[in-house]
């Protein structure tokens, strides 16, 4: 069953450096109880993306349907607050999600009040930081986010979003910002939570090493664009799309994928190339193989969308298609 589904959606941002289109047309789906990896090079849009989601950002095309109902950042406030509830963010940085004056129970408890679930209040605080290894729980209820370690803080974050049972959780780069020893712990724990409760996820990362551990799927963003989906285990080993074999090649878990270094400017989102997005960095482009596969042309000036080639496996590549 899909419980995301994500069509033709666009966000730009008016700038002095004239227009970014942060998010240009994505398409995307998160099944339920699954988790969905969103892989891609800092800058393509995967914050815009994931803001976007969860409705803290506007669009300005496309749409997001959830559990098959469109969802609407105005309009009548009940759907909205029921999506709010049932569609829960972590974010990279604990420390700035949390509010430093609040206890780590008001903290987790907060959310319960504003979706008027505040019924047995104490129990479901108390479960939820349980489920989420601070234990015993009420140790943790009158201390400040201060007093306890990174990976406690963000353990107290998915707490909070997780006591409102929520059906999807997007987390945004969600051990980023911990010491590398703790990142595990926390992958791990988020992992367990997805299989001991359904809640499907969708986790924005720019480190395939990790998408590698803990999705179902890959999704790879490439200048606002989705460029290709699959099974994880696919896309990794046989990566389809030249940019993700670039991104692959330089992930220490990728052997057989041979080591490129992609050519050409960063990738600006307020100037997007005609054609491929990605051809003036492509190594099949700049190569000349593909003038000699005879797709050089439709390169430089067909914008292609994502077409299958396999079960489950998407992907936006002339040379494929
Ligand atoms: N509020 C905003 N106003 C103007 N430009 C923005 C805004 N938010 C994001 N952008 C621009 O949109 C593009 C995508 O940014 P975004 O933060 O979504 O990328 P990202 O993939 O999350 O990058 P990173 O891996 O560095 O977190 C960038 O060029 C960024 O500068
Ligand atoms: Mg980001």
């Amino acid at each position: 069953m899909t419980l995301l589904e994500v069509e033709g959606l666009c966000v730009r941002f008016p700038t002095r450096r004239g227009l970014v289109r942060a998010v240009d047309g994505v398409d995307l789906t998160v099944e339920e109880g699954e988790v969905l990896a969103l892989v891609g090079e800092s800058g393509c849009g995967k914050t815009t993306l994931a803001r976007t989601i969860v409705g803290l950002e506007r669009a300005q095309e496309g749409t997001v349907r959830f559990e098959g109902k469109e969802v609407r950042g105005r309009g009548r406030a009940r759907p909205m607050r029921d999506y709010r509830r049932r569609v829960q963010m972590v974010f990279q940085d604990p420390t700035g999600a949390l509010n430093p004056r609040q206890t780590i129970y008001e903290a987790v408890a907060e959310g319960l009040r504003v979706h008027h679930m505040g019924q047995d209040e104490e129990r479901r605080v108390a479960d939820a930081l349980s489920r989420s290894g601070l234990r015993p729980p009420e140790r943790f209820f009158t201390r400040y986010p201060h007093e306890v370690s990174g990976g406690q803080r963000q353990r107290v974050v998915i707490a909070g979003a997780m006591v409102l049972e929520p059906r999807l959780l997007v987390a945004d780069e969600p051990v980023s910002s911990l010491d590398a020893s703790v990142r595990g712990e926390i992958l791990g724990l988020m992992r367990n939570l997805v299989d001991t409760t359904g809640v499907a996820m969708l986790v924005v990362t720019h480190d395939l090493g990790l998408a590698w551990n803990i999705a179902e799927r890959v999704a790879v963003m490439y200048l606002g664009r989705i460029v290709e989906v699959g099974r994880a285990e696919e896309v990794l080993q046989s990566p389809q799309h030249p940019y993700t074999q670039a991104l692959l090649s330089v992930v220490p878990e990728a052997k057989h994928v041979e080591q490129q270094i992609l050519q050409g400017e960063t990738p600006d989102p307020a100037a997007i190339p005609p054609g491929c997005r990605f051809h003036p960095r492509c190594p099949l482009y700049q190569s000349g193989d593909a003038e000699e596969l005879g797709i050089a042309q439709q390169c430089r000036t067909v914008d292609l969308g994502l077409a299958p080639i396999a079960n489950d496996h998407v992907v936006a590549c002339h040379a494929r298609a």
